[in-house]
């Protein structure tokens, strides 16, 4: 333990010189694109095509011809590792996507990995990548609201600022970013807010961590909760992860969606309640009944905004259910599914909702 623990102070301290040292002496970081499709490779009929357009046509080798100035501030290579829309983006694309950036950054020749992605799903890919990457590198994840063939796309501009900020110290050691519209959010608080806007994406009352202007990152802030190496996430050898899915909340809701989350295998359930997480009374008994046979109940809000406060508009000591702390409810499915290939315990389970 203590000299696995000295190897990794030791591999660290190394890393830490090794880019510090390539940095001073002017040399460009060797930036690995992994593109995956969205909109920054879609493609519309015409130039004011902003909707309607198709996602995921263009590939990885155009995406980095189209920005010359790349050049200028790293040395890139492109892979293509999917060409999907992002609503299409399942757990087997996550296990295949975070072990190929953990290769990737294993290697001292790469200093920084940027993802293209849809914009629909990034914040769920980015916030799993969080909790799995086991490097302090940079990982940026960047993605558009407007078609590669549309008038002022907006693509461009943030592949070239997410590779800047992926190949800067600044990024080292903050954890997976987010970089659009000139903005760094945290993969953790980050979501996107605006169905086309440009401006979509805000950590709103968490906070973003910092911008990129004048051809540099400037960060003001980092996120406080664990992250990448100092997690306890390891996803080297699963090929899957369990069924969690997520059950919401409105007036007049009652139990069938919860019904039928468990009758088709769910391991565990997320519950976007409204508020604080409130339990309506027709729900209340299928997710205790839920939780007897063994189903993970944590209790998220729609709201979007704020703790859900445990043991506040349920006892969830006595229900032997989580809260979701600040985790909006698809952030919370995606940190059930791990803690669940560690443990069925549900203090650790809540223990690792305050951690991560
Ligand atoms: C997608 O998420 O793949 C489509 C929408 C987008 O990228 O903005």
């Amino acid at each position: 333990m203590f000299l696995k623990f000295i190897r990794t102070c030791f591999a660290l301290f190394l890393f830490t010189l090794c880019a510090a040292a390539a940095h001073a002496a002017g040399r460009l970081p060797n930036v690995v694109i992994l593109a995956t499709g969205g909109t920054i490779a879609g493609t519309g009929a015409t130039s004011t095509t902003t909707v309607g357009y198709t996602a995921a046509k263009v590939g990885v080798d155009d995406l980095i011809k189209a920005v010359p100035e790349l050049k200028q501030v790293a040395h890139v290579t492109g892979e293509q590792v999917f060409q999907i829309a992002s609503e299409n983006m399942s757990n087997e694309h996550w296990l295949t996507l975070a072990k190929r950036v953990n290769t990737l950054l294993a290697r001292p020749d790469v200093d920084g990995v940027v993802i293209t992605h849809g914009t629909d799903t990034i914040e769920e890919t980015a916030y799993f990548l969080d909790l799995v990457v086991k490097s302090r590198k940079p990982v940026v994840v960047v993605g558009a609201m407007r078609p590669s063939t549309a008038i002022s796309a907006d693509g461009p501009i943030n592949l070239y600022n997410a590779v800047l900020v992926a190949g800067s110290q600044e990024a080292v050691g903050k954890g997976v970013l987010v970089v659009m519209n000139d903005q760094i959010n945290a993969a953790r608080d980050v979501s996107k807010t605006n169905t086309t806007t440009t401006d979509t994406f805000k950590a709103t009352e968490l906070g973003l961590l910092g911008y990129v202007v004048g051809n540099q990152p400037h960060f003001y802030r980092a996120s406080t909760r664990k992250h990448t190496v100092d997690t306890e996430f390891d996803v080297s050898n699963l090929t899957s992860l369990p069924q969690v899915d997520i059950a919401y909340t409105y007036a007049n809701v009652g139990p069938t969606a919860v019904n039928a989350l468990v009758a088709a295998g769910a391991k565990g359930l997320i519950h976007a309640g409204v508020g604080d997480g409130s339990l309506p009374i027709k729900v209340r008994p299928a997710l205790s009944a839920a939780r007897e046979k063994g189903v993970i109940i944590v209790r998220a809000s729609r709201v979007g905004q704020g703790i859900v406060a445990r043991n506040g508009e349920a006892n969830d000591d006595q229900l032997d259910f989580v809260v979701a702390d600040t985790l909006n409810p698809q952030k919370a499915r995606i940190l059930l599914m791990l803690a669940l290939t560690k443990t069925n315990d549900t203090k650790e389970i809540q223990r690792m909702f305050y951690t991560y």
